[in-house]
């Protein structure tokens, strides 16, 4: 199948480092602040939103979808903030600087788009992503509608959100336990309507990385005009393939995937930023992609997210995780210290994690301290700063026995945030 692909300034091609194939850029949207926050027990204050988005903007994330306008006074001010703060920012200016596209979800209601646009409409480049269940178990049980009803709803609604603004996307919820064609004709209809982003999701992660990888397929080379949009992957975790999914809904066409740092979301959660693009990364032959996230700054933008949002990252999480660069075995260390390839696919540094040998206690100095606040990109802080910082790991260290770098990034963005 050809993909157009190059219609939107989000997207386009380019000639592989590694091999001589064209490959497409991957549009990376970060759900972490709309999905994430749907975490159970998870609750942002806006201002903790604006600072994880400050964040998402540096890593070089191309969409952020900022929340849920219509569901709390809370959600639209989140929203309209990030917009009109973040929104004209560079994304990862740092490494490339483009311009971050703010977004905000929507049932496929009047209200909902409208309350939608007036909050993500102070951003430069803005989106409405507006969603409808298409499955027949949630038509019966949830919506008790027709698909008829159904098409009819998603049509008006996307053609509503379409006068608002240019770039609209469309997500037939429960999309991986929907009848595929139906799904061709539903998304016939809004391409029609003017969406511009079909979003694919395996709502309840019940898919498996064979299944939703042919949905993919089915869909791009079914649906009526799905050569002319962007086709987006977004799956839960339900049963440990949210990763995996995405991978193969890129494999099977896929060019935008929703993502959170962590894979924070509800239950399982969702498919994790990370994880997503450090495969990529690791496998540039075998995925037609690329992506532009300024990769160094992973691990801080995770320990952000896992201090304000409470969701402790677990030791053995891939990438992020305190165990992820850790040797324990003594043929393991052996093997790392002849040739750190023996045992080490990523270099931690890569993710910026540093130092993982230099254990921090009780016992640490100042010198160090200062040293591996540097490597995490606190180099900068004024010496008043840096002591406050240091006496707060004092007290921090007389609980526990190692302090990992989670710690001291929560520590230091707890000081900085109380000035
Ligand atoms: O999982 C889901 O179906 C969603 C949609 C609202 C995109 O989060
Ligand atoms: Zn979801």
């Amino acid at each position: 199948t050809k993909l157009p692909y190059s219609f939107s300034p989000l997207c386009h091609k380019r000639n592989s480092s590694t091999s001589s194939s064209v490959q497409d850029k991957l549009v990376i949207f970060d759900t972490t602040l709309r999905d994430g926050e749907q975490s159970p027990g998870v609750t942002l204050t806006v201002d903790e939103k604006v600072e994880i988005a400050r964040h998402l903007s540096n890593l070089g994330v191309d969409v952020i979808e900022a929340g849920f306008p219509i569901a709390s006074q809370g959600d639209f001010e989140a929203v309209t903030r990030i917009a009109k703060e973040i929104g004209p920012l560079m994304t990862g200016r740092e490494k490339i600087g483009k311009p971050l596209r703010i977004a905000g979800l929507a049932r496929a209601t009047e209200k909902d788009i409208k309350r939608c646009y007036d909050a993500v409409s102070h951003a430069p480049f803005h989106r409405i992503h507006t969603f409808l269940a298409t499955s027949d178990i949630h038509l019966k049980y949830k919506l008790q509608i027709s698909r008829e009803e159904c098409i009819k709803r998603a049509t008006k609604a996307v053609e509503l959100a379409k006068s608002l603004c240019e770039d609209v996307e469309f997500s037939p919820e429960d999309s991986g336990r929907s009848d595929q064609d139906f799904l061709c004709s539903i998304l016939g209809e809004v391409i029609k309507a003017g969406a511009t982003t079909l979003n694919i999701p395996d709502t309840v992660g019940y898919n498996t990385p064979e299944e939703y990888g042919a949905l993919i397929k089915y869909l791009v080379e079914n649906t009526p005009g799905g050569d002319k949009v962007i086709w987006s992957t977004h799956c839960h975790n339900d049963l440990g393939l949210a990763t995996a999914n995405t991978l193969s809904g890129i494999t099977n066409g896929a060019r935008q995937v929703e993502v959170t740092i962590n894979g924070i979301g509800e239950r399982a959660g969702n498919t994790s930023l990370e994880e997503v693009v450090m495969t990529i990364q690791t496998h540039p032959k075998s995925y037609p992609v690329y992506h532009t996230i300024n990769t160094p700054l992973i691990y801080r933008t995770s320990s952000l997210v896992s201090s304000l949002s409470g969701m402790v990252v677990q030791p053995n999480k891939a990438i992020v995780g305190t165990n992820a660069f850790l040797h324990e075995s003594g043929i393991h260390q052996d093997g790392v210290l002849k040739h750190k390839q023996t045992y080490e696919i990523i270099r931690p540094e890569d993710v910026g994690v540093f130092n993982v040998n230099l254990v921090l206690g009780k016992l640490s100095g100042r010198n160090a301290f200062r040293s591996r606040i540097t490597d995490l990109g606190y180099g900068n802080l004024s010496d008043a700063e840096t002591q406050k910082a240091f006496e707060s790991f004092k007290t921090l260290a007389d609980t526990k026995k190692r302090i990992t770098d989670h710690d001291l990034l929560a520590l230091i963005s707890d000081q900085v945030s109380k000035g």
